[in-house]
């Protein structure tokens, strides 16, 4: 049997390939393990985000050649969105990695790459202890098998742990066009594309049978959606998974300003039982200055109307958002414009970063005289300020019976469920509460946390 590692880094479509991966390498009998010295196959999916992003995957690698050293047969592979532009480079720097695979190539390939590999592996591995496993994988290995597994890769894959919630991620498109001046994406992921929406009806439908509580749709454009087919666009997509029979709820990631529609919103009002009322709604500057140097195509005013639908259509929708910090050009007031924003729309969460210039994006030509001891002081203050908006938000849960879904229980004894909207709520129970909704009694909250007890 070859047992299998596989870390992740970067956002959720990576989650949903390194997932979607190891559902097929398991389907074919290996074994994922928890650690790398137990592996025979070691799979790093990587993100190009930001600088750092990469330096940790660089060092990671290269913290495995000491696994190497006992095991010779031992297949490092490099996946995901470095391996999309840096493939030769890795290949030249590290010995350890055998193989490279990026995001925007054809996952069809990858499974056949990984099936030579895995059939490698043990054939070496039956040699020296004499086993037959080989034989056996390579014919049960059937044509329409390999067919069906095709699906598996492209829309992500299914969480099906016995001891944490069984969640579900599936892509409904890849790559993105949109060409933000800062972000790598579009040269690693490539060019647009939205699946079928039979297709991912058919995975919604396959999940929640197999028990499924927690569905992301994902895309780096969910809501610019378009099915091939009939055309119909994102807010019938979730009309039509809402109206799947089951116990399960859904979220969506991330969509852009520049398509939200009001149907969307009218949507997730209707179906108000499946759909949770999450909305992650990427401002990344208050400033119609650096947004339009950033290539976002809206305005703060935009935004700012935005935000107003939502609280009209889903007065108790939790808010996040993501920013960047630093961006070429951004003046003390610029800065100042987006600390404004979060003073008044109150986001539940806000992802914050500084502006890292990336290969091949426009703005890595840009001109920035900002002194990066500036940018931190900035970031600093956001996060700062935002610990305290984030308390208040969570505050008015206090004394509130919310419904949350048991996640799975941490270190310290409690059980992690998440509200609908995202938020992190602490709770002591039994392990049969993990995978199941509760209603939850919230008693006290912190800025990360909401502590509460069960009621039902
Ligand atoms: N498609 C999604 C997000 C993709 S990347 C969207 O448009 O919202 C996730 C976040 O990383 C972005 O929202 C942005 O805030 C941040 N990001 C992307 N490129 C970056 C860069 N070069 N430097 C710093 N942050 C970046
Ligand atoms: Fe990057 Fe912009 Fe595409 Fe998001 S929309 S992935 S930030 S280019
Ligand atoms: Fe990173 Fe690629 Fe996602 S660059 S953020 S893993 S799309």
């Amino acid at each position: 049997m070859v047992n299998f590692f596989i870390k992740t880094y970067g956002c959720q479509a990576n989650v949903a390939d390194s997932q979607a991966i190891s559902n097929y390498l398991q389907n074919l009998g290996c074994c994922r393990v928890e650690k790398e010295k137990h592996a025979d196959l070691i799979l790093i999916n990587t993100c190009a985000i930001r600088e750092k992003a990469e330096q940790k995957v660089f060092s990671y690698i290269g913290e495995l050649a000491e696994f190497k050293v006992n095991k010779k047969y031992l297949q490092v592979g490099v996946i995901g969105c470095i391996a999309s532009y840096r493939k030769k480079e890795i290949l030249n720097r590290f010995d350890n990695v055998r193989f490279v695979f990026g995001a925007k190539e054809d996952l069809y390939k990858l499974q056949s790459l990984l099936h030579d590999i895995i059939l490698k592996i043990e054939t070496i591995k039956s040699l020296s202890s004499r086993e037959q496993n080989l034989l056996i994988k390579r014919k049960s290995l059937t044509g329409s098998q390999i067919a069906d597994d095709k699906k598996i890769l492209h829309l992500g894959g299914f969480k099906n742990h016995t001891k944490e919630v069984k969640q579900s991620f599936i892509n409904i498109m890849t790559g993105c066009n949109n060409y933000c001046s800062y972000c790598i994406v579009p040269f690693t992921r490539g060019r647009e594309s939205s699946y079928s929406l039979d297709e991912i009806l058919d995975r919604v439908k396959r999940d929640v049978e197999l028990g499924a509580k927690d569905i992301t749709l994902l895309g780096q454009n969910v809501n610019s959606y378009k099915d091939p087919q009939s055309n119909a666009n994102f807010s019938k997509l979730l009309e039509k998974v809402a109206q799947i029979k089951g116990d399960f709820w859904v979220k969506f990631v991330s969509p852009h300003p520049k398509d939200m529609t009001k149907d969307v919103l009218e949507i997730m009002a209707q179906y108000s039982d499946k759909l949770c009322s999450y909305i992650h709604h990427p401002l990344q500057s208050g400033s119609n200055k650096i947004l339009q140097a950033m290539n976002r195509t809206y305005t703060v005013e935009k935004y700012l109307e935005q935000i107003d639908w939502i609280r009209e259509l889903l007065p108790n929708a939790t808010i996040s958002t993501d920013i960047i910090i630093g961006f070429p050009g951004e003046t003390e007031i610029d800065y100042q414009k987006t600390v404004d924003v979060l003073e008044s729309v109150k986001f539940d969460n806000v992802y914050s970063f500084i502006y890292s210039p990336r290969k091949y994006t426009k703005a890595a030509l840009f001109k920035d005289k900002c002194p990066i001891d500036v940018k931190l002081e900035r970031l600093k203050k956001l996060q700062q300020r935002q610990v305290d908006i984030c308390k208040e938000q969570n505050n008015r849960y206090v004394g509130k019976i919310i419904k949350c879904l048991v996640e799975k229980r941490l270190t310290n004894g409690k059980l992690l469920a998440r509200t609908e909207g995202n938020i992190r709520v602490l709770i002591s129970g039994n392990d049969d509460k993990i995978n199941k909704f509760v209603q939850v009694k919230i008693e006290n909250a912190g800025a990360v946390n909401l502590i509460g007890s069960i009621i039902v």
